[in-house]
């Protein structure tokens, strides 16, 4: 069953043309990942999803419903949460604030305990530092943060854009194994990466977007062993 259908997305920033007819598929269970170099549109798209982007054209269906132009609020209501680039935690809030953040939708308080107790089961790190303010955390740690945040949101599509970004290569393990965790707990991913071979082998399928249009779609093996893919996004290995 698809969770996301997206069709013929156009999105313009005043005259720049950032999206050129966009479609994309995510089916239930997925790691669906949006493969790309800079500017090539990627975040656009998932701020599109999400309601942050308004669409010129085309439309996105999530669960069966059309979403696209609603307000970003009633889409995290309806399950589906942001991870964005950069993680953007709130540096002067503590840990802890900054994951309740995430729930400030729901009013089930015992549920949203259980899910505070999910989220440091997930990352024991941020338990040892909840009373601490975010900013203090490092780079990997506010990534740590900011799935937490997204994942008392209780989502059923998850969307992270770029989660490796400037992170060491143990840090980067620990959360493409978390993504991993959160997508076999039962939520479908979009997962927006520049590291092309480390989104491959967690993905199910992918998509590769130049300047705006999707240029290559498949299976992660098929985008693996896909010549444009290893000469152009896999160093050439
Ligand atoms: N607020 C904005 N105003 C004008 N142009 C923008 C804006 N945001 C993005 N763009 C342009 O839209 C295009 C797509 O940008 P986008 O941020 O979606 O790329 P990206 O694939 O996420 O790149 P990166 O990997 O560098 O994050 C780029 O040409 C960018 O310059
Ligand atoms: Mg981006």
């Amino acid at each position: 069953m698809s969770v996301l259908s997206i069709q013929d997305l156009n999105v313009y920033y005043g005259s720049i043309h950032a999206l050129k007819g966009v479609s994309l598929e995510v089916n239930e269970g997925e790691i669906v990942t949006l493969i790309g170099a800079n500017g090539a549109g990627k975040s656009t798209l998932l701020k599109t999803v999400s309601g942050l982007l308004k669409p010129k054209q085309g439309t996105i269906s999530y669960a069966g419903s059309p979403i696209q132009g609603k307000p970003a609020q009633s889409i995290v209501k309806m399950g589906v949460s942001q991870v964005p680039e950069g993680r953007r935690v709130f540096a002067e809030m503590s840990v802890e604030e900054n994951i309740e953040l995430g729930a400030f939708l729901r009013k089930d308080k015992a549920e949203i305990s259980k899910d505070f107790k999910k989220v440091y089961d997930i990352f024991p790190r941020l338990y040892e530092r909840r009373k601490q303010s975010a900013g203090t955390l490092s780079g990997g740690e506010q990534q740590m943060l900011a799935m937490g945040r997204a994942i008392m949101a209780r989502p059923k599509l998850l969307l992270l854009d770029e989660p490796s970004m400037g992170l060491a290569p143990l840090m980067v393990k620990t959360i493409f194994e978390t993504v991993k965790d959160i997508n076999e707990a039962g939520t479908t991913i979009l997962l927006v990466e520049q590291n092309a071979h480390l989104a491959l082998s967690i993905a199910d399928r992918g998509y590769v977007i130049e300047t705006g249009r999707v240029i290559l779609s498949g299976s992660a093996a098929e985008l693996q062993s896909s010549d444009e893919v290893k000469d152009a996004y896999l160093g050439g290995h």
